[in-house]
């Protein structure tokens, strides 16, 4: 019998001591209970149908998303709303979304213009 130095690679034992160790340490699943810190933040005021309903903009991630962004470029909500529902399928009604879009622009602007510097 002629031993081989492949069959006994120290990386494939690992691989299987640790296999072993995994499928050993493979308990029943018991239920975990999280309890997850009141979210406190709020959409910005706003006036227009749109303030109500991007409430929708809610159902999947904290309002921080939005507030947590710098002042956008105008454009910015729009093309972020478009992207909401056509990448990560947002249900919101097609016809809210402008609606929402101009809420946003509203509530989170674009940054101001510099002042002119003065001579
Ligand atoms: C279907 C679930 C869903 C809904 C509803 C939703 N979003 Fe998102 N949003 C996401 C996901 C997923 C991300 C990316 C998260 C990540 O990258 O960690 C995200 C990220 C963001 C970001 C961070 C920047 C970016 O593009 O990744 C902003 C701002 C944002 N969403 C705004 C909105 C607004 C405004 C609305 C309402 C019009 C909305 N979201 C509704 C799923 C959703």
């Amino acid at each position: 019998m002629t031993f081989s130095a492949r069959r006994h690679c120290p990386v494939r034992l690992a691989g299987l001591a640790f296999a072993l160790a995994a499928a050993a340490a493979c308990a029943p699943a018991s239920a975990l209970d999280i309890q997850l810190p009141q979210e406190t933040a709020t959409l910005h005021p706003g006036t227009g149908p749109g303030a109500q309903s991007a409430a929708l903009c809610l159902m999947c991630h904290s309002v921080d998303y939005l507030s947590s962004q710098p002042p956008m470029p105008l454009g910015f909500w729009d093309a972020e709303v478009k992207k909401m529902v056509g990448t990560y399928g947002a249900p919101i009604p097609a016809d809210q979304v402008p609606l929402i879009v101009q809420y946003l622009n509203q509530a989170y602007p674009p940054p101001q213009p510099a002042a002119s510097a003065k001579p």
